[in-house]
């Protein structure tokens, strides 16, 4: 099997779908090569992720690691949001296909964009705190 049970549970059965009507930090990204598109919603409380939510139109391992990453920030402080990495997401999906690891870039550069709208809104310049979001290297080589 290419993909573990857990990506195939995400992409059937994605946790925190949709929108969040009073999210106070929204990022959307794309992945220029293949034109999938990540807007992440938070809702963002004393410090904590309170709530995540996600929209993905992308393929099944941008679902999966969308999904997974907003189960994994959800409840967490920013800071510890931030350090959310692909590779992490990646791990908790027990692994992806080589080729689909740059998709799970989608879902840490999303978080990083919607933490940087917070920031934002709160008048705060969210550059030194979340850093440049970046491209994603390996989709250089697609
Ligand atoms: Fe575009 Fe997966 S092929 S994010």
């Amino acid at each position: 099997m290419l993909y573990s049970d857990k990506v195939l549970d995400h992409f059937t059965n994605p946790r925190n779908v949709g929108e969040l009507p009073d999210a106070n930090g929204v990022g959307e990204v794309g992945n220029a090569k293949c034109g999938d598109i990540m807007k992440m919603y938070l809702k963002i409380e004393n410090g904590v992720v309170e709530d995540a939510r996600f929209k993905t139109f992308g393929c099944g391992a941008a679902i999966a690691t969308s999904s997974m990453a907003t189960e994994l920030i959800r409840g967490k402080p920013l800071d510890e949001a931030l350090k959310l990495t692909n590779k992490a997401v990646v791990e908790a999906l027990d692994g992806l296909p080589a080729v689909k690891v740059h998709c799970s870039v989608l879902a840490e550069q999303a978080i990083k964009a919607a933490i940087s709208d917070y920031y934002r809104r709160q008048g705060v310049d969210p550059l030194p705190i979340v850093g440049d979001i970046g491209e994603c290297d390996a989709c250089h080589d697609l």
